[in-house]
C-alpha cells in the first residue's frame, strides 16, 4: 500500500500535455499555477521548448506570472512558430531529453508546459510523451479541446501514456464555438471508464471567477491523485 504521507511530502511535479497544439495547455497550466499560489505552493512553472518564441506574452512569460516568479526562458526558444524538432533543425541544433531534465531540475514545486501534442516531436529520437516521462512527474495534465473528437483525443493519449506506466488527470478546454460533443463529452468519458473525473474548463478569462473555479476542482482532483 503506498505511503500517504511520503505521497504528500512528495514535491509536486506536474506535466501539462496536449492532445494537440493550442488545445489550453497555457491556459489550464497558468490557472493551475494561480490556483496552487493561493493554496500557499511556491511554485516554478517552466516551459523548456518553445517555437515562436518572443518573449513578452510568450507560455513561459504567462506561466512565469501565474505562478508569481521572473520569467524563464526556455533552454529551447525559436523564432520560428513551427514544431520543435524543425524549428530546432532548422536552427542547427537538436533538442537533447537529458538538457531539458536538468533544465527543469529543481528542489522545489514545478509545473512544466510541454510543447505541442503529447506525441509531437522535439526531435527525431524524443516526442513530449518522452519528456513527460523523464520529468518522473507525480501528476500530468492532459488538456484537450471540448468538441467532436474529444472522446478519442483523450483515449489515444490515454493510451501513449498508459504505455510508459503513465496516466493523466484529463481537462476539457470549452472550444470558441461549442459544437455537437461540447455538451456531453465529460459526461460520456466517465460512461466509457476512460476519465471519470474529467474536468471542463469554460470558454473564459484566467481571471475569470469560472476560470477560478475549475482551477480548484482541478487542484482539489490532483490532491487526491497524490
Ligand atoms: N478555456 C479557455 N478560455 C478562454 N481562452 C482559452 C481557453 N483555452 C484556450 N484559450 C485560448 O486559446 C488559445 C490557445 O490556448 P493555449 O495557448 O492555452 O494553448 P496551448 O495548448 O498552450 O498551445 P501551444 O501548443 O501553442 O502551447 C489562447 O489564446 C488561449 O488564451
Ligand atoms: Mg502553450
Amino acid at each position: 500500500m503506498p505511503n500517504r504521507t511520503n505521497a504528500m511530502t512528495r514535491k509536486l511535479r506536474i506535466v501539462v500535455v496536449g492532445a494537440g497544439t493550442g488545445v489550453g495547455k497555457t491556459h489550464v497550466g497558468c490557472a493551475l499555477a494561480a490556483e496552487l499560489v493561493r493554496r500557499g505552493v511556491v511554485l516554478e512553472a517552466r516551459k523548456p521548448i518553445e517555437s515562436g518564441y518572443l518573449p513578452e506574452g510568450s507560455d513561459a512569460d504567462l506561466l512565469a506570472r501565474s505562478a508569481g516568479h521572473n520569467l524563464l526562458t526556455p533552454r529551447y526558444a525559436f523564432d520560428e512558430a513551427v514544431s520543435p524538432h524543425l524549428a530546432a533543425r532548422h536552427a542547427g541544433l537538436a533538442v537533447e531529453l537529458a538538457e531539458v531534465v536538468s533544465w527543469c531540475a529543481t528542489s522545489g514545486d514545478l509545473l512544466v508546459e510541454t510543447a505541442g501534442g503529447l506525441l509531437s516531436p522535439v526531435s527525431a529520437t524524443c516526442t513530449n510523451l518522452d519528456i513527460a516521462a523523464a520529468l518522473e512527474p507525480s501528476a500530468i495534465v492532459l488538456v484537450a479541446v471540448n468538441r467532436l473528437g474529444a472522446l478519442h483525443d483523450v483515449r489515444v493519449c490515454q493510451l501513449a501514456l498508459g504505455e510508459r506506466g503513465l496516466s493523466a488527470q484529463v481537462v476539457l478546454c470549452h472550444p470558441e464555438a461549442a459544437d455537437a460533443g461540447t455538451p456531453s463529452n465529460v459526461a460520456e468519458l466517465a460512461f466509457l471508464g476512460w476519465a471519470p473525473g474529467a474536468i471542463a474548463f469554460p470558454r473564459a478569462p484566467l481571471g475569470d471567477a469560472r476560470t477560478h473555479m475549475s482551477a480548484t476542482l482541478l487542484a482539489d482532483a490532483l490532491e487526491r491523485r497524490r
